[in-house]
This record gives structure tokens, C-alpha cells and sequence, in this order.
């Protein structure tokens, strides 16, 4: 292992105790244990974890609470056994110092959450930026948490297949997958992953404005939630498509997957279970949102995603809340996913990063408050919030 200079302490965002808005505390500075990285974080984002964190200290068990569940930066100093990073035809060399990395992390682990200037990091979780991607840490830090998130929901959750490598004769097929909140970044990413492995009977539903994107990135069919009548224009799509179908009668759900990406009690939960039938599983992200945060007012979320007040499935659907923090679970993904599988699709051109809305403030803390706002008032659209770490380094 190279030790280069690093502080022993390091500014960081903390919820400092129940209730209390975020603050800044200095944070030791952490070295490297056998097979982790030291990185100075360049730039993180914001998600609506963190609203959910700091208005509804949702899952909080001790304070301080560290933010942030992405980072990217560079790589200060590491300690790694020969044969521990997995290199690959497409990432032949072994991460070093110096690298650009960006990776998803638990929030709440003082070592490696993202809302801090240094972050201490099992290799798992790092993903180095391809060399050839036209695109930065700014744009590359909006990838890892939903690009981990899509996998997680796709595999964990609905148990369809994306076979790493992708095996050439490999073709997810014409099951139809509904991706409620296709413009959200969870569904930006779950689209893409579904078009890569020849998914090719995708559903978005996101406002009209993301249509066009939406359909470049992987969907076959796009509707409208903003449209009060959006439910019927579903049904006649699929009466109108299984009507011409070729080949007999569907077996089983119309639509045998769903995707909700925005897990909001009457904005997503209440429509799908009209359209979910038996047959069919429900990918919901957690937590279900019963009453959104807002300037003054705490969030509500639901106790049980099985058990939501008001909502009522059809015998025979099967309800998943997704948590993607337990990701880990899956050891080939715990090894491979960030590694190497998400800098091979970035290398391929298969994933494109989520637009960064770069939130501006005279100091860091500043700027965690203002991105914290721009989520209480539900400001970003088909975007990511992105905002500098260290002020240093480009
Ligand atoms: N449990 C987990 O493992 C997990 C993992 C990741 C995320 N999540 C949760 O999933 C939710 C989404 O996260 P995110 O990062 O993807 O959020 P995001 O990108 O900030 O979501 C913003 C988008 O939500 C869309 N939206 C809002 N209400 C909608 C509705 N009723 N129907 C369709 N689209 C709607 C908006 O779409 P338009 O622009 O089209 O209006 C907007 O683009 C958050 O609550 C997050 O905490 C959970």
C-alpha cells in the first residue's frame, strides 16, 4: 500500500440527532483496511433517500447519520491483494492510484457514505470511469445507485435474467415489463438495462416530454400519468395489441412485470393495482410514500408495502418492496456488478448517464441544504441533482 498524504479529519453532512437538519461535522479520515480505497470525492448527488433520511429519519437507528449514497472521485491510496480486483478483457488493469472511480455505498457507514470529502471503500463497491466515455465524474455520479438499483429490482425482486456476460444468442423477449415513472432515474436506468439484454416489450409511463427520450433509450410504448384518463389508454393498448396478436390468447397477466419507480401511494400504487392481475409481480421502490415531504411538513411512509391504506391488489399479484441496499446478497453482483459489469456497459455505450442539474452553494453544507429543497419540492425531472464535494479537483 502507497500512503499519500491525506487529513485526519475531513468536512462531512451528518444528520446530527433526530429531527434536526444536516450539518457539518469534521469526520476522521479513514486508511485503507485489506481491499479498500481511499478516494477524494469530487462530486455526489442527492436522491430522495436522503429526503426520506433527513425529513422522516426513515431506517435511522444511531445519530449522527452520514449522507450520501454515491461518490466519485480519486483514488488516493489502496491496500489490494494480487488477486482480489477481477480484471476482465475490458478492464485489464487493476484499479491504482490516481484512478477517476465513482461507486454506490451505504449511507449511515461513517467509512464510505458519499456526502464527505474522503471515503474509505471496499473495492466491490468502486467502478472505474472508462477511458473512453464522453462524459465526466459529474455525469459518471448519477450512475451507481440506480444503475445497481435497476439490477437488484430486475433480478432480486421480479427474477428475470440478465446473464453477465451476455451471452450473443442471449434475448430477454416480448414479456411485457411496465416501468411506472420511466422519466425517474430509477426508471432511466431499469430501461436501459431491459433494452441491453433484448428486452424488447417495454412500457413507460412518465410525462409526455420524456416520450421521445424514453423511447430512444429502450421502451416500445410510452403513456402519460399526468393524463387523468391514462389507465384506459393502457387497456386499449394492450386490448388493441392482443387482439392482432399472432399465435392464440396471452397465457396468464397481460402484463406478467411492473416496475414502480416511484413507490408513491396514490401516485403509483393506487393505478397499478387496477392494472395488475394474477399473475403478476410488482416491483415497488421503497419506501411507499403516503404523504410526500414538503417546506414544513414531514414525510408519512407506509409500515408495510403488503398492507398500504387504500390499496387493494387482485388475488394473485405479487407484491416485491425493493431494498436495494441488500444488493450484497447476491454474491456474483457483489463481486462483478460495480467492478466490472457497469464499466464494460458504460465502455459498450449501453448506458447513458442521467442528465446532472448541478446544485450550486457558497459552501458545502450549502449546497447539501439546497439539494435537499429541490427534492421537498419535487423540482427534478428526468435528472439527477449533482453537486461539488472537494474544490479542488475537476
Ligand atoms: N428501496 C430502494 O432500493 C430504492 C432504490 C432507489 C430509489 N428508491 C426510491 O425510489 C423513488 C424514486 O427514486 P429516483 O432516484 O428515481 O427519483 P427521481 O429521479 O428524483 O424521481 C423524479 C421523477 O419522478 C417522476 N414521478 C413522480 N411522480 C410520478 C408518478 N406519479 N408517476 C410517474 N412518475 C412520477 C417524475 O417524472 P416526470 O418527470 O415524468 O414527471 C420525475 O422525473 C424514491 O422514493 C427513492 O427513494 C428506492
Amino acid at each position: 500500500m502507497t500512503i499519500v498524504a491525506s487529513p485526519k479529519t475531513h468536512p462531512s453532512i451528518v444528520l446530527p440527532a433526530p429531527s434536526s437538519p444536516p450539518v457539518l461535522l469534521q469526520a476522521a479520515t479513514h486508511t485503507p483496511n485489506p481491499n479498500e480505497a481511499l478516494i477524494k470525492v469530487t462530486w455526489t448527488c442527492s436522491t430522495p433517500l436522503d429526503l426520506h433520511r433527513s425529513d422522516g429519519n426513515l431506517a435511522i437507528s444511531s445519530f449522527p447519520f452520514h449522507l450520501g449514497t454515491a461518490f466519485a472521485g480519486t483514488v488516493i491510496s489502496l491496500w489490494l491483494r494480487p488477486t482480489r480486483w477481477p480484471t476482465t478483457s475490458l478492464n485489464d488493469q487493476p484499479l491504482k492510484e490516481g484512478d477517476k472511480v465513482f461507486g454506490f455505498v451505504s449511507d449511515g457507514n461513517e467509512r464510505e457514505a458519499g456526502f464527505q470529502e474522503y471515503v474509505t471503500v471496499p473495492v466491490h463497491k468502486v467502478s472505474k470511469l472508462p477511458a473512453n466515455v464522453p462524459y465526466g465524474l459529474k455525469e459518471a455520479v448519477t450512475i451507481p445507485t440506480n444503475l445497481v438499483t435497476a439490477f437488484h429490482a430486475l433480478t432480486a425482486d421480479l427474477g428475470l435474467r440478465l446473464p453477465w456476460p451476455k451471452p450473443k444468442s442471449f434475448r430477454g423477449g416480448d414479456k411485457r415489463v411496465l416501468i411506472w415513472g420511466g422519466a425517474s432515474s430509477v426508471g432511466l436506468y431499469t430501461i436501459q438495462v431491459l433494452k441491453y439484454w433484448g428486452y424488447t416489450n417495454v412500457i413507460a409511463v412518465a410525462s409526455g416530454k420524456h416520450h421521445e427520450e424514453l423511447r430512444r433509450l429502450g421502451a416500445r410504448v410510452c403513456f402519460d400519468y399526468r393524463n387523468s384518463r391514462v389507465l384506459e389508454e393502457i387497456e386499449r393498448y394492450l386490448d388493441k395489441e392482443d387482439g392482432s396478436r399472432q399465435g392464440g390468447p396471452i397465457v396468464g397477466a397481460r402484463i406478467p412485470y411492473f416496475v414502480d419507480c416511484i413507490g408513491s401511494r396514490d401516485g403509483t400504487l393506487r393505478p397499478l393495482s387496477e392494472i395488475a392481475e394474477r399473475g403478476s409481480k410488482v416491483a415497488v421502490m421503497l419506501p411507499v410514500i403516503n404523504v410526500h415531504a414538503a417546506e414544513g411538513r414531514r414525510p408519512v411512509f407506509a409500515a408495510d408495502e403488503h398492507n398500504v391504506e387504500g390499496v387493494v391488489w387482485r388475488d394473485g399479484v405479487e407484491v416485491k418492496g425493493v431494498r436495494t441496499l441488500n444488493y450484497e446478497e447476491n454474491m456474483f453482483f457483489r463481486e462483478k456488478l460495480q467492478p466490472v459489469i457497469i464499466p464494460a456497459l458504460l465502455a459498450q455505450g449501453a448506458i447513458q448517464p442521467n442528465r446532472a442539474r448541478v446544485v450550486e452553494g457558497a459552501t458545502l453544507l450549502e449546497r447539501a441544504h439546497n439539494a435537499l429543497q429541490l427534492l421537498r419540492e419535487q423540482s427534478p425531472s428526468g435528472e439527477r441533482l449533482v453537486w461539488r464535494v472537494s474544490e479542488d479537483e475537476r
